[in-house]
């Protein structure tokens, strides 16, 4: 491993700079210690746009205890199966939480299995997507670290913003940031003393209702000045829609539906759903994907792998 912290070019920061740190994946980590915001649903829909677009994509999910994202991703096979139709998948890598009982014996058997899964995939794929626990562990924030890009999905509630920070009532003024938005400023903190590009965080609204308009209206003014704030960027996000519901038990996202993937025929409001997922992956900004494809994948190079940063 290279001795310093190289995280991939921060595209929001640099923006001009589409070139990726080469030879090595840009890291996305899904991320809210809020469960049910949609980090599973986010996660899979961005890692098939990706692969739409001609990424290869691995997902890794730090949430095998629940295991959404590879129990998504086994229906998903099965539905390919089953109707003999092309899907692409990632390469998937579920990393559980350490059974040690003793803390710090615990703590590096997950540093050594988030590191071996990363290992695994970062040298030959374009994004490792991160899908994350909604609850607070260390591995949780391990991965923290690793991002080049954070996304937190939030569902429009102000129960939901109260991991962000705590919000006056009479005024709906941010009187402090608060656990969530603490734990991502130190990892920051940490990547910053080790030389580290800032991560680019990005908050995406999810679940966003056509009604309830003004408790849309007040959640998009405390986030404007929240973002203000802590510094993250706000993408639109995702409506509310059953569709997103439906389609986890054929492994299915919006993507695949319109790739004539089968499933729930494609309606105009699949259509605009569709759209939406691919406003969400252009406004991450990500790097383009490297031009040309190993037709076979190759084991990760030492150098491609960047030195962990501490956890806090
Ligand atoms: N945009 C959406 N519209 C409707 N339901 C959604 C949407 N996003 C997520 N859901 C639903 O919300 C629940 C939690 O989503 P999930 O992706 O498992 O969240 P997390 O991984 O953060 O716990 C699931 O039932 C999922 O189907
Ligand atoms: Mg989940």
């Amino acid at each position: 491993m290279s001795a310093a912290f190289r995280p991939a070019p921060n595209p929001a920061i640099a923006e001009a700079q589409a070139a990726r740190d080469p030879g090595r994946g840009h890291v996305l980590v899904i991320g809210n210690e809020k469960g049910g915001s949609g980090k599973s649903t986010t996660a899979l829909h961005i890692a098939v746009a990706l692969m739409a677009d001609g990424a290869r994509v691995a997902t890794l999910d730090l949430d095998a205890r629940q295991g959404t994202l590879g129990r998504y991703l086994e229906n998903r096979l099965a539905y390919a199966a089953r109707k003999s139709v092309a899907l692409a998948m990632p390469i998937h890598v579920a990393v559980p939480l350490s059974s040690m009982s003793d803390r710090g014996a615990a703590q590096a058997d997950e540093r050594a299995r988030l590191e071996t899964a990363l290992q695994q995939v970062v040298g030959v794929v374009d994004f490792v997507v991160i899908d994350t626990p909604g609850s607070d562990t260390w591995l949780s924030r391990l991965a923290h670290s690793w991002a080049d890009t954070l996304l937190t999905p939030l569902n429009d509630s102000f129960i939901d913003l109260d991991l962000l920070a705590r919000i006056d009532p009479d005024t709906l003024r941010v009187v402090r940031p608060s656990v969530y938005a603490e734990a991502v400023w130190q990892q920051r903190q940490l990547r910053a003393a080790q030389g580290g590009r800032p991560v680019d965080w990005v908050v995406m609204r999810n679940r966003l209702s056509s009604i309830a308009a003004r408790n849309k209206r007040d959640m998009g003014d405390v986030l404007q000045a929240l973002a203000k704030r802590i510094g993250f960027r706000i993408a639109q996000g995702l409506s509310e829609r059953v569709i997103y519901k439906e389609l986890f038990l054929s492994g299915l996202t919006l993507l695949d539906l319109a790739r004539g993937g089968g499933g729930p025929a494609l309606t105009l409001s699949h259509v605009a759903a569709r759209q939406e997922v691919r406003d969400l992956v252009a406004a991450l900004n990500l790097p383009a994907p490297r031009v040309s494809p190993a037709p076979s994948a190759a084991p990760a190079t030492a150098s491609a792998m960047p030195s962990p940063p501490a956890a806090g």
